[in-house]
Parts: C-alpha cells; sequence; structure tokens
C-alpha cells in the first residue's frame, strides 16, 4: 500500500491536510520538517507535502527541510509555507508581502493540467482560502506561474519537467471549494496512488503487527467502557485470542446502570477474557472529606492504578499494556522544532513506568472517526461507538464539594434524565458531550405550599471536534425546559437547574 507523507511546519492545519488525504482512502503520515533524509527513504513514500506554518523562509531561523528532499525523484506538495521553501530551496525568490493576503481570495487557473487537471481555467475564479504575508516574487529556473490572484502573480507553480508543485494558498480547508479536487490530482495523478487504505486492510495489518510484536505475551488492557478502550480490545482481541485480560474496574463513578451494561456487552456479545473490579466502597472512602477537585483526580488515579497492580500481579507475567492513544495525542506530543515531546500522554496515569510494561497502542495512527468506523467494522454495535466522551474519574469530578454517595444519587438521577432527554430529541448525537453537574450550594425555592433549601444542578452542553476549544451547544428552549423541568420534578433534593453558557477557553468542559 502506497502512502504519503507530510512533513510538519508547524501549520495549524497540518492534521486536515491528513485527514483529507485520508477521506481519499490512501494513508499518510505526519512526520517534524526535520526527519532526515534516511528516515524518508525508509519510509518509502509515495509523494511528500510540505506544510504550512507560521515561519518565513528568509528568518535565519526558519524550519528547513533537507534540500535533497528534491533529489529523492519523488512527486512534492508545497502548501503557503511549504510551497515558499520549495521555491526558495530551488533558487527563486521568496519576499514580504506589501499585502498579507487572509482568507477567501479568488484564484485564476493558467494551467489546467497536474494538480489542476479537470478544473476551469481563467476567467472562471475559484474561490480559495489565503494566509501568508510573504509572497513568491521570482520563480526557479524550470518553474511556472499555473495559478494566480489577485495578489499573488505565482499563486500556484508547478516544475515544468519535475513532479513539484507548490500552492500558496491552502487546499485542505473546506474554504478552498477546489481543494479536494487538488489534493486528489496530487496523490492520484502525480503520486500514482490507489484508494486502498480500508479499514478492512488496516484490520488485517494491524492484527499482523500486533501478533509480530507480542508474540507469545501476555497483554493487559483497561476497559473503561468508552469507544478507544473498547476498540482496542477487540482489536488487539482480534490478534491474540485468549493472551488478552481486560480489566474494568468499577470505581464507583459511573452513570446508572453503567457498569451493568458495559459488563452485560462485553460478556455476552464479545469474547473478551474480562476481570471486574467491584471498588465502590474503595474509592468513597478515599474520596471521603475531599474537596479539592485535583486531590480527587490524583486519589481516584492512584486508586486505579493500585487495583490495576494487584490484579495484573495475579495474573502471573505480564508484558504489554494496550492503551487506546489516538493519534491527536501522538502529533501533541512531538513538539514542533523535533525535540523532545512536550506531552507524554498516558490514558491510565504512570502505570507503564510504575509495572514496567510495554505498550501497545494499536490505535495510535487514527483519528476519533476512524476509530469508530473501525469498531463498527470490529462489530462493535453503534450504542458504543457513538457514546458521548466520559471522563476517567467519572462523576467524581462533576459533583464540586464532597463526593458522596447521597450526593451520587442526586447527580445519576439528574444526569439520567439529561441523557434520555438529549436522545429523545436527537441532540444527543450533535454535540460532543452533554451532562449535569451538582453544585456545593442550597438555594431557596418553593414546592407546594412549602419553602424548599436545595440543590442546584447546572447543565453543561458543548460542541466541539477535539475537546481543544468547544462553544456551548445552542440547544433549543423547549428542550432546556423539558430537561429543567423533569430534573426539579423528578429528583429528590433539587429545585433549580442552570445552563452554562461559557466557552473553552476560557472556561474547561468539566466544571470539576
Ligand atoms: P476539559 O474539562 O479539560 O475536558 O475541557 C476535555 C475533555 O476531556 C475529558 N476529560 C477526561 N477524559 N480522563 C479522560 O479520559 C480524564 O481524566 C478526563 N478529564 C477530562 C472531558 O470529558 C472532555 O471531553
Amino acid at each position: 500500500m502506497k502512502k504519503i507523507l507530510i512533513l510538519d511546519f508547524g501549520s495549524q492545519t497540518t492534521q486536515l491536510i491528513a485527514r483529507r488525504i485520508r477521506e481519499q482512502k490512501v494513508y499518510c503520515e505526519i512526520h517534524p520538517y526535520s526527519t532526515p533524509l534516511d528516515k524518508i527513504k525508509a519510509m518509502a513514500p509515495a509523494g511528500i507535502v510540505l506544510s504550512g506554518g507560521p515561519a518565513s523562509v528568509y528568518d535565519s531561523d526558519a524550519p528547513l527541510s533537507d534540500p535533497a528532499l528534491f533529489t529523492l525523484g519523488l512527486p512534492i506538495l508545497g502548501i503557503c509555507y511549504g510551497a515558499q521553501l520549495m521555491i526558495q530551496q530551488l533558487g527563486g525568490k521568496v519576499e514580504k508581502a506589501e499585502k498579507r493576503e487572509f482568507g477567501k481570495a479568488d484564484l485564476s487557473i493558467e494551467y489546467t493540467g497536474g494538480i489542476f487537471s479537470g478544473l476551469e481555467s481563467s476567467p472562471i475564479h475559484h474561490q480559495v482560502w489565503m494566509s501568508h504575508g510573504d509572497r513568491v516574487e521570482i520563480a526557479p529556473v524550470g518553474f511556472e506561474a499555473t495559478a494566480t490572484s489577485s495578489h499573488s502573480p505565482f499563486a500556484a507553480l508547478r516544475h515544468k519537467e519535475k513532479p513539484f508543485v507548490a500552492v500558496q494558498f491552502h487546499p485542505e480547508v473546506a474554504h478552498t471549494l477546489i481543494g479536494t479536487d487538488i489534493l486528489r490530482n496530487f496523490i492520484f495523478g502525480l503520486c500514482d496512488c490507489q484508494p486502498d487504505w480500508t479499514m478492512h486492510s488496516f484490520i488485517e495489518s494491524t492484527v499482523a503487527a500486533i501478533r509480530n510484536q507480542v508474540g507469545t505475551s501476555k497483554v493487559i488492557c483497561a476497559l473503561s467502557g468508552g469507544v478507544d478502550s473498547s476498540v482496542t480490545a477487540a482489536l488487539i482481541h482480534r490478534a491474540i485470542g485468549e493472551q488478552l485480560t481486560c480489566i474494568y474496574v468499577n470505581n464507583g463513578l459511573m452513570r446508572i446502570n453503567e457498569t451493568e451494561s458495559i459488563l452485560r456487552f462485553f460478556k455476552e456479545k464479545t469474547r473478551l477474557k474480562l476481570i471486574d473490579i467491584e471498588a465502590t466502597d474503595f474509592f468513597l472512602s478515599e474520596l471521603a472529606g475531599v474537596v479539592d477537585p485535583e486531590i480527587k483526580r490524583k486519589r481516584i488515579g492512584l486508586g486505579f492504578i493500585k487495583i490495576f497492580e494487584e490484579e495484573a500481579k495475579k495474573l502471573g507475567e505480564v508484558n504489554y499494556l494496550a492503551q487506546g492513544t489516538l493519534y491527536p495525542d501522538v502529533i501533541e506530543s512531538v513538539s514542533f522544532r523535533g525535540e523532545a515531546p512536550i506531552k507524554s500522554h498516558h490514558n491510565v496515569g504512570g502505570l507503564p513506568e510504575i509495572m514496567q510494561l510495554e505498550l501497545i497502542e494499536p490505535l495510535r495512527e487514527l483519528f476519533k472517526d476512524e476509530v469508530r468506523e473501525l469498531g463498527l467494522e470490529l462489530g462493535l454495535p453503534e450504542e458504543a461507538i457513538y457514546r458521548q466522551p466520559f471522563p476517567g474519574p467519572g462523576l467524581g469530578i462533576r459533583i464540586m464539594g464532597e463526593v458522596t454517595l447521597t450526593r451520587l444519587e442526586i447527580l445519576r438521577q439528574a444526569d439520567v434524565i439529561v441523557l434520555e432527554e438529549m436522545k429523545k430529541s436527537g441532540w444527543y448525537r450533535k454535540v460532543w458531550q452533554s451532562f449535569a453537574v451538582l453544585l456545593p450550594i442550597q438555594t431557596v425555592g418553593v414546592m407546594g405550599d412549602g419553602r424548599t433549601y436545595e440543590n442546584v444542578i447546572a447543565l453543561r452542553a458543548v460542541d466541539s471536534k477535539d475537546a481543544m476549544t468547544a462553544d456551548w451547544s445552542k440547544l433549543p428552549y423547549e428542550l432546556l425546559g423539558s430537561i429543567s423541568s423533569r430534573i426539579i420534578n423528578e429528583v429528590r433534593g433539587v429545585n433549580r437547574v442552570v445552563f452554562d453558557i461559557s466557552s473553552k477557553p476560557p472556561a474547561t468542559i468539566e466544571w470539576e
């Protein structure tokens, strides 16, 4: 299977380039711009994309890739900074533009071959998205302009003999209406790729790789019932069957019937070897009297590690720990200038070091929606695949103040009403997350003829792509009304519901 290599120069949209290419069923990987030539050769890509980035090519500390890239005989597409770098390294000239071009621009195509195959030429205009302060002033020998915009005489260029193309605009963003055509022309036309990156082929190659890595060793996987850990477990089970043991810990901080339905599902619908640990009392006693959210998180995390270690010991020698790390986590942990990772990502807080286990992360090349597709292909049901994210510390971080059985019960009842109403109205899948939070205050109300002094529930619903940023969801008033009146009528101990209208940043999604 052919693959495309994307060299990252730090653009906000580098991941989008990968998304767009993979949507065409062509596999691609993002690597730092400074990846050594030998490593690039060893990857044997069918083509290379140089991403955009915030720097200027004429800065003294501009990020540069090895100019010998252009001697490999591979098709190369430069985007924005990547385009300017290509032009500069091949002998052209890039300078600060008099006018920055930012946002939508009209592109006139002068040459309708190569990446512009099938697109209409000038005087037809195509909407593209620009974001640059520098521009190409002189093309290198052998290059010609293939498109212009009002501020860029070289909005796109090509080498007349070699497979090098450069675009000043961003084909990967949705505002560039011809972006998909351009990327398709590059990967299928210039790079001669086939649309053969499917979940089926991914499963086949990953299963083989896991068998190869693990041999006859034992693997454990912490199963939370969430999408990532469920798909990880299903995939590894497909590869090594009984060598995998999954451990589910009920920390008492799950939602109504959640533990029961997760366990029922895995026991009835899969053949995973599953150990389930009931640890509600242990966690609640660890949390007794704790109000500070960070201490709550630490106690829950440490409690989890303790139980996990004990169970793993009982299994005898275990060499591997499976984790559902996704591609965005992997990219985030690679710093831009190719230095050491700035953030190491562990779903199960420090377990691998403590237990000296090697990690298996079979989803580390996938985006969240690809994981969902993979889960469906592996036969997991839709309700497991399309669950909203639920934090590891569970309801523990959605109860402000002390976590007690009584307060958990109030939140559980409110939470299930939110869930039911969101599903009934068709909003559950439209938002990233929607949930109830129990506040640490009482307020005055009136019920019947009597005064009440009871709890407040906050409703949180957000739209997001990756949880890094989020906006509050504009839920319809009728839906907000039915959630509020059901909670106040049905949940004892609550007389007020408020709706959180803060975005992230500066607020976070969870209240803690
Ligand atoms: P915040 O509150 O930081 O949350 O905006 C971002 C996203 O992460 C989820 N979250 C967690 N997920 N373990 C998890 O697996 C955790 O400890 C954790 N804390 C927050 C949160 O639900 C949201 O989707």
